[in-house]
Formats: C-alpha cells, structure tokens, sequence
C-alpha cells in the first residue's frame, strides 16, 4: 500500500498527461479526420478511467491483518480486535484464530527437521496485508504461550516478522495495568523485528470498561481510543 500510495503522484502526473493528451486531441480534431479523433478520444478515457479505479481500489481497500495474541475462545483480547476492527469498515479484514496457528513447541532440535506450514501461512498473512491491528494479552507479564510460540516459529523464517507494516497495537486483561506489561515488551522489541508500531492502546478493567455491544464504555478511554484510530488512519494517508 506504501508503495501505492508513494506511486499515487505518478498515477496523477498520469492522469492529468491524459487529460493533456485528450486536451491535445480536441485541438487536433479542428483539422484532422474527426471519426479517428473520437476514437482516441475514447481509448484515453478507458485508460484514464481504468487507473482512476484501479487508485481508488487499492486505496479503499486496504488490507488488515488483525489477530489476538490470545488462544482462549472467549479471549478479551479478540473481543476489543474485532470491536477496534468496526471502525475500519472501508478496508479489507483478516481477522485470524491463533488456535489455527497452532504448532509443536519451538525448539532448536525441531526445527532442524524443518518450520510448519502454520509458520509460513502467519508471515504470509503480514505479507499480504497493509497494515496490523493487534491485541496483545498478558500472563505472568509476559505474552501468551500461543503467541510466543508463533512468533519463535516466524522469527526464525523472516526476523522481520512484521514485515515494516504499520501497526495499531493494544493490549487488554482484567487488572488495572491493562496488559501493560505485554505492551512494554511489545514496544520494546518488535522494532528489532519489523515492527512499526503507529500507534498504541492499552485497555485497562476489561470486564469494567468494555460491553460487546457497545465496545467502550467510559467515556475516556473511548475518547482516546477513537482519537488514535483517527491518527492511526491519518497515518496511513
Ligand atoms: C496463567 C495466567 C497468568 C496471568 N498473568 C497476568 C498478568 O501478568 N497480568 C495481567 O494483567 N493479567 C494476567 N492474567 C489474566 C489475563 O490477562 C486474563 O486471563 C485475560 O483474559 C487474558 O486475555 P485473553 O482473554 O485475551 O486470553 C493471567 C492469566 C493467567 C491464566
């Protein structure tokens, strides 16, 4: 999308050289043949059209990869994802399960036999995708086992896990710190690898400040949130 977005110039430089083009054309029509105009004519604004949408396709709909880092099926974590993920309605969503991310655990000896499939599907997913929207859970200040173990697994395919993408990351859990530990580790080392992160939340009290219907039940920490998805987006302009 980056590239897209960096190539959005020459797709207007492109643009307004047709519209020059057809500029040209018109002149040319007081003198020349006009049936062989038109069709010239015709043919630009196909080609204009055609990279007109296929701009605004790729602008629209760009890519999330979105994951809890939580294998529990009733993880809080996917619960703050996928309600984060409703104000993000024009992009594409891939919002995964780490159960189906699940592997032996990452060892050394393992891994001289080769990776799991489920590895390289993960990094495909970050390859495929524009931007992460994650949250991340805690136990014993630290991630989960289940993200830990994919990110072991992954890390030792492609160190740059993230691949450069941006991302929103948070966290959540029931205490007071809101998996504020998780965070820190987060931000401290997944820009060793290839982690962007643009933006952070951090949820505390998850089962006093959250509701499934209505996401975000008191007002400032909605407000924040909603305030970083804003610039999470500017971000990607
Ligand atoms: C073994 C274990 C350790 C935990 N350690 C922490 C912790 O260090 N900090 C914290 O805020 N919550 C901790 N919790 C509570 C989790 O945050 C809580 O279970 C939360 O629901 C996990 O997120 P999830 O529902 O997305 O899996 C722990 C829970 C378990 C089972």
């Amino acid at each position: 999308m980056l590239t897209i977005l960096s190539n959005l110039n020459n797709f207007i430089i492109c643009i307004i050289l047709n519209i020059l083009i057809l500029f040209k054309s018109e002149l040319h029509a007081i003198t020349e043949v006009k049936f062989k105009n038109e069709q010239y004519i015709k043919a630009n604004f196909a080609i204009c059209n055609k990279i007109i949408n296929f701009a605004l396709r790729k602008i629209i709909y760009m890519k999330i990869f979105a994951f809890a880092g939580s294998n529990s099926t009733s993880s809080i974590n996917k619960k703050l994802v996928t309600s984060v993920l409703k104000s993000f309605p024009d992009f594409e969503q891939n919002l995964i399960d780490l159960n189906d991310y699940e592997m032996p655990i990452f060892s050394v000896d393992r891994e001289k036999f080769g990776f799991p499939k489920e590895a390289y599907q993960f990094l495909e997913n970050i390859n495929n995708c524009d931007i992460i929207i994650c949250s991340l859970s805690e136990n014993n200040r630290n991630f989960s086992v289940a993200f830990k173990n994919i990110f072991d697994w992954c890390s030792r395919i492609n160190p740059k896990v993230f691949q450069d993408r941006k991302m929103f990351l948070m966290t959540t859990s029931p205490g007071g710190y809101g998996g504020g530990n998780s965070m820190n580790l987060a931000k401290n080392i997944f820009p060793a690898f290839g982690g962007n992160i643009v933006e952070s939340f951090s949820l505390p009290k998850f089962y006093e400040n959250f509701d499934e219907s209505k996401g975000i039940t008191n007002d400032a920490l909605r407000l924040e949130l909603n305030q970083k998805i804003l610039e999470f987006k500017q971000s990607l302009k």
